[in-house]
């Protein structure tokens, strides 16, 4: 059985290594120091990337119980279901081994009604409070609580910006462009993607009283050197990221009065199912992976998720550790300009034909692949999957 991609989406899972993954990341956390933090944490968007690794962290490194929103497909009529699915599954039956709370809530984060259910779950049978809330959503779509749908737009601000990119499905570098947004695909971009939906979740937990004293709140963001501003930072997805951090400011203001605290945290660019999709993007992923993995620094979602509950949310002494614009930056690593420097060199070699070489296209490709389970080491991939099983064992 092989992974299927159609442009730079994939079209199917394997369990088994999606429980290898799973293992693997706990592994890392369960022998890179303990994190004195969270012992209740609620995690919206917890079934991959950031989020996911989030949960694991502080369940795995710190104890803690979790509740984890996210918007995924069981195996069924339609195929055998998304790997967030199973992410979910195989987070809960290893948490539960140790004796932790796991509660998955596959639910859209957009809306009240989840909103309610969770804060009823947390009233009924988590000890009635939180004392983490991990904002991770990544959407192309909202619906708002009034029903209106809105649409979030890759493009840019001003000119039409182009350049080279990869296409996973042939596997080819091609040219791709990013087209200018007009003010309503930006305005609608910064709904969906931007921290009106974060906001939202603080005051009804908060007026539902479920916040504990000095609860803190992260969402997670990106800014991304000079070079990737044009397809980032200065586009749409900017634009929201932007609000984002504006929000973070006053949920903190807000928070005040329980000692409570909100942060943006900025990360580093790394392969999940979101970012592949951002046009042009990629290519700078396996330049920056070269790079950091020749200078030791290459970190993917789990060690970024442990190093924030580690040393900049909870540290063991001392107050959060942020700039001096209050944000928690995960990003350092990789703007050293010595990193930057190095990434700029390779830039101006690549090309179409030396692209594979040039940067870590084969490390962009098995982290790819590993989010979906497959290239794990231990998985026979040669049978196939019995659909009928997987709906017995995980619906
Ligand atoms: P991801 O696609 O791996 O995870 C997104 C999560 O959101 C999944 O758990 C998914 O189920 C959930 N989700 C989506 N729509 C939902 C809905 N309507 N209701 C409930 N859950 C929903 O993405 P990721 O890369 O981990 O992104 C998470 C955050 O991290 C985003 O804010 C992203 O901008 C940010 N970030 C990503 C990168 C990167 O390079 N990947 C870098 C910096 C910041
Ligand atoms: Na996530």
């Amino acid at each position: 059985m092989e992974l299927i991609i159609q442009g730079n989406v994939a079209k199917n899972c394997h369990p088994e290594g999606l429980r290898q993954g799973i293992d693997k990341q706990i592994k890392y956390v369960e022998s890179h120091g303990e994190i004195y933090g969270p012992r209740k944490v609620l995690v919206i968007g917890a079934s991959s990337g950031y989020g996911l690794a989030s949960r694991i962290a502080v369940a795995f490194g710190g104890g803690a119980d979790t509740i984890g929103v996210s918007f995924e497909k069981s195996p069924g009529e339609k195929g055998i279901g998304s790997a967030g699915w199973y992410n979910n599954i195989f987070f809960r039956r290893r948490a539960h081994e140790k004796g932790l709370i796991a509660k998955n809530f596959i639910a859209d984060a957009f809306s009240d009604t989840t909103r309610n259910d969770v804060i009823e779950y947390i009233k009924q049978e988590f000890g009635g409070s939180i004392d983490l809330l991990v904002y991770s959503v990544a959407s192309g779509v909202r619906v708002c609580p009034d029903g209106t749908r809105y649409t979030s737009t890759l493009g840019v601000r001003g000119q039409a910006f182009s350049g080279p990119g990869f296409d996973l499905e042939t596997r080819q570098m091609v040219n791709q462009t990013l087209e200018p947004v007009t003010d309503q695909q930006l305005a609608d971009t910064v709904k969906v993607m931007g921290g009106e939906d974060w906001q939202r979740w603080v005051d009804m937990l908060s007026a539902a009283g479920v916040l504990a004293e000095g609860f803190k709140t992260v969402a997670y963001s990106y800014t991304g050197p000079k070079s990737t501003w044009p397809l980032y930072k200065e586009g749409a997805l900017g634009a929201a990221k932007a609000h984002l951090h504006a929000t973070a400011d006053d949920l903190d203001a807000q928070l005040q009065r329980i000692n409570g605290h909100a942060y943006a945290v900025i990360c580093k660019a790394l392969v999940t199912k979101a970012s592949a999709f951002i046009p042009m993007f990629p290519l700078y992923i396996t330049l920056l992976y070269k790079v950091m993995k020749q200078k030791r620094l290459h970190e993917t979602c789990i060690e970024q998720m442990h190093r924030l509950m580690l040393n900049h949310l909870y540290p063991p002494m001392g107050n959060v550790v942020t700039d001096d614009e209050r944000r928690i930056r995960l990003d350092d690593f990789e703007l050293r300009p010595d990193v930057q420097q190095a990434v700029e060199r390779l830039r101006k070699r690549v090309t179409t034909e030396n692209f594979k070489t040039v940067g870590d296209f084969a490390g962009y490709l098995a982290e790819f692949y590993a989010l979906n389970g497959f290239s794990m080491p231990d998985v026979d991939y040669s049978s196939e999957l019995d659909l009928r099983q997987l709906v017995k064992e995980y619906s």
